[in-house]
């Protein structure tokens, strides 16, 4: 009955800091052995964010020892900062966060590193000379996932006959200066800065949502139609290009139409892919909720732990992807 008091307040207080502006000093843990977790979220931006969620709230369970304390920041940076500022006055045991962001950590890890609460950094990294203010980060290496996408595409044109022949590409990006989509456009202007005959011939932020992505990709396809290929930075924004390619009637197919490119591999991403309308599908694995709980148990029996853990991630394309393989998916 405690415990469900102190959770009451404790998600009364998160809701108060989100709206009021004058913070209240606040204070409430959990019992003895009960390990407190506050989680900023950047919101709800996607099925790969949901999944992400839905990861940490079951795996930071009260069956598994912790009360959590859930703040969705709905992508605003303030937000997170506003959540985090108020764990630390809850003088919560750990603070776990997900930033919208690479910039503009500091001031608030260095609250938290003077409060001595260790804060885990999930999904996206955040820059370097904030590196030394987290205990630990579990997420993903989007540069990486990047080279995987352009090195699919290189061996796929090659393979095609069609290395040399020109390439025009359109590059919906994601919120920008997340790093998610910092890595993920890095490894796509390099490859085109390597082949004189790639274009990126359009470049929209297409925010990570379906919504957005048919938008700006409307927009552009009232421009030009002479298309190759469409390089999206999550399955979201896939599915909005596709939507408005396919209004104005171009086929998008790896053999003879529109080559897209998606990351994320969620279950509708991959049935895209099974259609053959994504022709790729890069891995973001969002499950990352076992492993921030294997850190803090470490880190609770005074264990040492690996700082960097990258999740495991692999990816799918339209000869690769299977019912079965769909069907086993658990997002
Ligand atoms: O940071 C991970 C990215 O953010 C995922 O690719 C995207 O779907 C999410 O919104």
């Amino acid at each position: 009955m405690r415990k469900f008091l102190i959770l009451l307040f404790c998600s009364l207080t998160v809701f108060c800091c989100s709206c009021a502006k004058e913070e209240q000093p606040l204070s409430g843990t959990g019992e003895d052995d009960t390990i407190v977790v506050g989680l900023s979220q950047v919101g709800a931006e996607s099925e790969w964010r949901v999944a992400n969620t839905e990861s940490m709230k079951s795996t930071l369970s009260e069956e598994n020892g912790y009360m959590l304390i859930f703040d969705d920041a709905r992508q605003e940076q303030e937000n997170q900062i506003r959540a985090i500022r108020m764990f630390i006055q809850q003088d919560v045991d750990y603070i776990v966060f997900s930033p919208k962001v690479e910039t503009g950590w500091k001031s608030i890890l260095l609250e938290a590193k003077e409060a001595s609460i260790p804060v885990i950094v999930i999904d996206r990294y955040i820059e370097q000379q904030d590196e030394q203010l987290f205990t630990a980060f579990i997420g993903s290496d989007f540069y990486r996932q990047g080279k995987k996408a352009v090195t699919w595409l290189e061996d796929f044109l090659e393979k095609r006959g069609r290395g040399e022949e020109p390439l025009r590409i359109v590059h919906i990006q994601g919120t920008i200066g997340s790093s998610a989509q910092i890595g993920r456009t890095k490894a796509l202007e390099e490859a085109a800065g390597r082949h004189p005959n790639w274009e990126i011939v359009a470049q929209e932020c297409g925010d990570f949502t379906r919504a957005k992505a048919y938008e700006v990709m409307g927009a552009i396809l009232k421009k030009t139609k002479d298309i190759d290929v469409v390089y999206c930075e999550n399955d979201g924004e896939a599915l909005g290009a596709i939507d408005a390619m396919e209004e104005a009637g171009l086929k998008c197919d790896p053999v003879d139409g529109v080559i897209v490119i998606s990351f994320d591999a969620t279950r509708l991403g991959l049935e895209y892919c099974l259609a053959r309308k994504i022709a790729l599908n890069v891995e973001c694995n969002p499950l990352q909720g076992p492993y921030v709980d294997e850190i803090i148990k470490k880190l609770e029996r005074g264990e040492p732990i690996e700082r960097i853990t990258y999740v495991d991630e692999t990816c799918f394309d339209y000869k690769s992807i299977s019912r079965e393989i769909i069907d086993g998916r658990e997002y």
